[in-house]
C-alpha cells in the first residue's frame, strides 16, 4: 500500500475561496502536504489528466472546467492515502457524500465538485508526476 495520493481543490472551490478551509479540513486529518502549487491548467494538460475519461459524455465538459481557474494540486502522504483521502472527500456527487465530508461541505454538483482524488496506488504516482517535478516534492519534513 502507497502513503501518497494526488489531490485537486478544483477551480470552482478556489474561485468560491475555499482553498484555504480545504487544506485545513486535509491537514487536520492527518495528512501530511509533500508538494503544492497553484495553476491554470491548459487543455492539453487537463485532457491528458482526464485521459481515462476521454469516452465519457462529460468529458468536453470536465476538460473545460478544469482550465476554467487556477487550481491547487497537492501531494499528500499518510498511510493507505488513496482510501483514507477518498473517505475524507466523499462520493463523486455531492447528494451522495456523506455528512462532514469535503464534498458535502464544499461541492454544488457532480461535475463541480471542489476535489479530486486519485482512485489508486498507480494512478497516484501518474498524476502526480502530472503536476511535480522530483524537486518540487519535500523529501522528507
Ligand atoms: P474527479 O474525482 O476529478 O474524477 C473525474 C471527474 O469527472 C469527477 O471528479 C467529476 O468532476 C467529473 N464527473 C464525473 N461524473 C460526471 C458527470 N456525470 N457529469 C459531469 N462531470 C462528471
Amino acid at each position: 500500500m502507497s502513503k501518497i495520493t494526488l489531490a485537486i481543490v478544483k477551480p470552482d472551490a478556489v474561485k468560491a475561496g475555499n482553498t484555504g478551509a480545504i487544506i485545513d479540513h486535509i491537514i487536520k486529518a492527518g495528512f501530511k502536504v509533500k508538494a503544492m502549487k497553484m495553476v491554470r491548467m491548459t487543455k492539453e494538460s487537463a485532457m491528458g489528466f482526464y485521459e481515462v475519461h476521454k469516452e465519457r459524455p462529460f468529458y468536453g465538459e470536465l476538460v473545460d472546467f478544469m482550465c476554467s481557474g487556477p487550481c491547487v494540486p497537492m501531494m499528500l502522504e499518510k498511510e493507505n492515502a488513496v482510501a483514507e483521502y477518498r473517505k475524507l472527500i466523499g462520493a463523486t456527487d455531492p447528494a451522495q457524500a456523506d455528512e462532514g465530508t469535503i464534498r458535502k461541505l464544499f461541492a454544488t454538483s457532480k461535475a463541480e465538485n471542489a476535489v479530486h482524488g486519485s482512485d489508486s496506488d498507480e494512478n497516484a504516482k501518474l498524476e502526480v508526476a502530472h503536476f511535480f517535478s522530483r524537486g518540487e516534492i519535500l523529501s522528507n519534513g
